[in-house]
């Protein structure tokens, strides 16, 4: 069991949860996509609902909280694995999770950061059912989205958390999940938002999840994501809980 209580640990998380969201300085969101007033709102990023300019997560606090929390319930409960985060962005989820783990003085477990680096593919069948009234592959210019894995690399390095504790899976989830050398994970947090790469993630990561460990879905208010999560769920007889986070994130426990 891992000691997960301590004043400065919890100041630095709350400090880190600040930073990777910006809440500190406060930068515009991005208006070239759904949003037309680029004012920063407070509880808008607070809940994720802004596309930032300048912070390096656009999940805002409360699905950092909940990140947060599966992870360290992870930690007490001694549930085995990693943590992988698949939909990355400029990493600042994963750069939350490295910090985490860090600061509980924990060695032994890898946070994996899956992406393209070049934002999303071209749209698919199974995603016309999206409720946004444009073109995944569009809605990457639009909101700043391909952020090259050097970008990313650089922003761990910023906060002094790049190490051999992080390991990058580059390329689509169809060509990476398959073979990812990853063995066992706590933690699985998916922010691909479409079908596929929900679907492509779930196939290939959910049987590698240890028992006891978290699901997180970023993007279940999204009819086309929440359509995958429950084919999955139904086709593997999974009936385990589904608690939401926020608006747009759910999660469950695995065998919980
Ligand atoms: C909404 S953003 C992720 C936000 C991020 N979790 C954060 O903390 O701000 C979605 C990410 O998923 C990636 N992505 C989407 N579909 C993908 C796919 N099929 N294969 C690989 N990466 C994909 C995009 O490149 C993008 O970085």
């Amino acid at each position: 069991m891992t000691a997960i209580t301590s004043a400065g640990t919890g100041l630095y998380l709350d400090l880190l949860k600040k930073v990777v969201t910006n809440m500190i300085y406060e930068d515009p969101t991005n208006t070239a996509a759904l949003l037309t007033d680029p004012t920063y709102v407070e509880e808008s990023r607070a809940s994720g609902e802004d596309y930032p300019t300048v912070a390096h997560t656009m999940i805002g606090l409360k699905r950092l909280d909940n990140l947060q929390k599966c992870l360290e319930d992870v930690l007490r409960d001694g549930v085995p694995g990693d943590f992988i985060e698949t939909g990355v962005w400029r990493g600042g989820a994963c750069i939350f999770a490295r910090g985490l783990l860090k600061a509980h003085g924990v060695e032994d477990r890898t946070v994996w950061v899956a992406d393209s680096f070049q934002g999303f593919p071209v749209t698919t069948e199974e995603d016309h059912e999206m409720d946004i009234d444009m073109d995944l592959h569009q809605y990457n210019e639009a909101v700043d989205l391909p952020t090259e894995m050097a970008q990313v690399q650089r922003n761990f390095e910023r906060y002094g958390l790049l190490d051999d504790q992080v390991r990058f899976l580059p390329g689509w989830f169809k060509d990476t999940m398959p073979t990812a050398p990853v063995e066992k994970l706590a933690v699985m947090r998916l922010d691909g938002d479409s079908y596929g790469a929900t679907m492509d993630v779930l196939t290939h990561l959910f049987p590698k999840l240890s028992p006891g460990g978290y699901v997180i879905i970023d993007d279940y208010c999204i009819p086309a994501c929440r359509q995958a999560v429950h084919d999955f769920r139904d086709r593997h007889g999974i009936t385990d809980e589904i608690h939401t986070i926020d608006r747009q994130g759910s999660y469950w426990r695995h065998g919980g």
